[in-house]
């Protein structure tokens, strides 16, 4: 058994594996060398999204890989600031154009507002268009689930109320340190399935003293014991690296977080994200 193959069942019974890698910062021109070498070393999940500018590059990793398209599973993610539906139809398709693909597996609203007005902005009518979008992609068979990233409980409730499907999935920031464990059990109740995005924090964390002694504890190095904090929580995990060697060791993860520490991990506070506070999502909003 290996997080790379395990997979969770989403709401319409699409299989995600719970291991994926994460593509932020991997520019268009490196993209294609490192998802080709994760999908070498056995990840079959990859996350980009059209903010990236690397969709090309990912799609060109995909197929440098060798490995059938149907072993794939492939998320992108509708601009924040596409709030309108012939927007959203059209960068739908400008998605699958840059990938070079006839289906994505999982398609995200990236924000539910956009990012200068991150948590301030009501944007109920225009996330319900863009999800509309999403809906009718989805039912012409070129997207297999839909989902949100960065929605909290109103947000969702805004498009449950109102849309035909509900989303399947919703990608926040989870990590050792923030664990938001109302949106988690609101979720959970709702049948969506979390991915945790930034399980160390966006590298932020990584030097922590409390979670490197307990990594220490367990034999294994900070980022595995973030990563696995995340899978034991039932959610997906998407850490980010371009570096094949990091990709390897972010793999091996057959050692189990003993209910007292994962208890000790999801009480810990740790939201310096130093720099990187400058991005909507560490602002703290
Ligand atoms: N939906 C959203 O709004 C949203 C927001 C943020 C992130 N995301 C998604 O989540 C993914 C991951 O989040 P993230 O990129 O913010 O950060 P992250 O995965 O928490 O951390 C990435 C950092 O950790 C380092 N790292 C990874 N594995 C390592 C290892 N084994 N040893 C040492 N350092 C290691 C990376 O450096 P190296 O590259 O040098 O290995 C990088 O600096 C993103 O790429 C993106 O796909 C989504």
């Amino acid at each position: 058994m290996s997080a790379l193959t395990d997979t969770y069942s989403l709401l319409n019974e699409v299989q995600i594996p719970k291991l994926g890698l994460g593509t932020w910062f991997i520019d268009d021109a490196a993209a294609p060398a490192a998802v080709s070498a994760a999908i070498g070393l056995g990840y079959r999940n990859i996350d980009t999204a059209q903010a990236y500018g690397n969709e090309r590059g990912v799609g060109e990793g995909l197929r440098r890989s060798g490995v059938a398209r149907e072993e794939l599973f492939v998320s992108t993610k509708l601009a924040a600031e596409i709030k309108d539906y012939d927007q959203a139809v059209a960068a739908i398709d400008e998605s699958l154009e840059k990938l070079g693909l006839d289906y994505v597996d999982l398609f995200l609203i990236h924000a539910p507002q956009p990012w200068d007005q991150f948590r301030d902005g009501d944007n109920a009518e225009g996330n319900l268009a863009a999800w509309n979008a999403l809906e009718v992609a989805y039912r012409s068979g070129k997207i297999r689930s839909i989902g949100v990233s960065n929605f909290l409980e109103k947000d969702i409730e805004n498009l449950i109320g109102k849309a035909e499907i509900a989303p399947q999935v919703n990608q926040i920031l989870l990590h050792a340190g923030n664990t938001p464990t109302e949106l988690l059990d609101y979720c959970k109740q709702q049948d969506i399935l979390i991915q945790a995005y930034s399980p160390m924090g966006h590298g932020e964390i990584l030097g922590n003293a409390e979670i490197t002694e307990m990594a220490h504890k367990y034999g294994v190095s900070v980022p595995q014991l973030c990563i696995k904090y995340t899978l034991q929580l039932g959610t997906v995990s998407l850490p980010k690296t371009a570096n094949p060697e990091h990709m390897k060791a972010n793999s091996e993860l057959d050692f189990e977080i003993s209910d007292h520490d994962m208890q000790s991990l999801q009480n810990l506070n740790v939201r310096d994200y130093g720099k990187s506070i400058a991005f909507p999502v560490y602002s703290g909003k």
